[in-house]
């Protein structure tokens, strides 16, 4: 037993718990996923899974995202890249929807499937019924080998390496990296994106890791904010374009290891609905980078202070209009916007994982819940 425990300590390398490790993991996985394939001196991008089917990819009408949980939403952060370097048209199905609406799929439609373990049941039967329709899949998966890599017709792994937290944090960027990395390498193939943003975007993703380093460092102060919204009993988490699955993702993370009850809502949406529960007791998780549709952010969280409700702000360093509205402000590094969610997400899951701390929750084995869903 005691030797169990030990093991445990050493695996957890000196952190209390796998999903600070793993959020802490977080720059050497991106660099991990994008070393080789990202050659910014030679201006390339090399993926041998693309490489080898750019036909496919190129001569597909649309793609179809099937994905379940946190794999579903990095599939939404990848509809806005492929639709906005690539032109390429994408649907992201939840995979238990789509296996079972008798979806309309051809041999013209690329289907993509993320999925962290390679295991989940939704996912796999929905591999199988693209593919008997005749759809190209390609797998996102993290796990070598796993089913979903072998019943895929190509692939692309995340370099995450082991995820034990139930709660994913480090495969969430990391197929955002491969998503993003497969978007210029088809934009730059198809003339969609010019060649010096091209090169613009590879160098801002290098970039990324150093960036996704100095958020950690708001660690203690996020802890702060955890401290003072633990006893709440809802959150909203709100975002536009890009960050809008940002929003999706900080709100789950939060329901699945403190059990607070979180929406997450693409932050125009708000009127229609969600402002209903706004009062002095609500905080608002709101992302607000500077490049993404800021004004019209900055005009919502005006909304939400007339209401009283409490703001924290994820804002580019510097930010100083939110900072004036807010109650607290988590700053990220300036980058480009189809980069940003890379940045956004780090400050969420710590929140989310000093709130279910503080709250003596267990945060690597939430209740009800499994790493891989392997039953439908
Ligand atoms: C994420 O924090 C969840 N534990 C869950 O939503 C997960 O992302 C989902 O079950 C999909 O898993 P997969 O990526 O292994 O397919």
């Amino acid at each position: 037993q005691e030797l169990q425990l030990n093991l445990e300590q050493i695996e957890k390398g000196g952190y209390d718990h796998f999903m600070l490790k793993e959020i802490y993991e977080q720059p050497r996985a991106i660099l991990d996923t994008f070393r080789g394939r990202l050659r910014t001196n030679e201006a390339i991008i090399k993926m041998s899974g693309v490489e080898d089917n750019m036909k496919k990819f190129l001569n597909a009408d649309r793609i179809i995202v099937v994905a379940c949980g946190t794999s579903w939403h990095a599939g939404l952060v990848s509809e806005y890249i492929f639709e906005d370097l690539a032109r390429i048209p994408v649907e992201v199905e939840y995979a238990s929807e789509f296996r079972y609406r008798n979806p309309v799929i051809t041999e013209k439609d690329l289907v993509i499937a993320i999925s962290q373990s390679g295991e989940t049941a939704d996912t796999l039967a929905a591999i199988k019924l693209a593919k008997s329709k005749g759809a190209f899949v390609f797998g996102v998966c993290n796990v070598v080998g796993s089913s979903i890599a072998r019943e895929t017709d190509a692939g692309a792994y995340t370099h995450a390496g082991p995820e034990i937290g139930v709660a994913s944090t480090k495969a969430f960027t990391t197929q955002i990296t491969v998503l993003t990395l497969i978007a210029l390498r088809l934009a730059r193939a198809k003339g969609t994106i010019s060649s010096s943003d091209y090169r613009h975007h590879l160098i801002e993703l290098e970039l990324i890791p150093s960036k996704v380093e100095k958020v950690l460092k708001s660690d203690d102060y996020v802890k702060t904010i955890a401290n003072i919204y633990k006893d709440v009993k809802n959150f909203l988490y709100l975002g536009r374009g890009y960050n809008f699955p940002v929003a999706l993702e900080g709100a789950l993370k939060l329901k699945e290891i403190s059990y607070i009850h979180a929406e997450g809502y693409p932050a125009a949406e708000m009127k229609h609905g969600p402002i209903a529960l706004i009062d002095e007791n609500m905080p608002i998780v709101v992302i607000a980078t500077k490049k993404g549709h800021y004004d019209k952010v900055v005009s919502n969280i005006q909304e939400i202070k007339s209401r009283k409700g409490k703001i924290i702000g994820i804002v580019t360093e510097g930010d100083q209009q939110v900072k004036e509205l807010a109650d607290h402000v988590i700053e990220v590094p300036e980058t480009l916007e189809s980069l940003s969610p890379l940045v956004t997400t780090i400050p969420l899951q710590l929140l989310s994982y000093h709130i279910a701390v503080m709250l003596n929750k267990n945060v690597d084995q939430p209740r009800n819940l499994a790493k891989s869903v392997t039953v439908e």
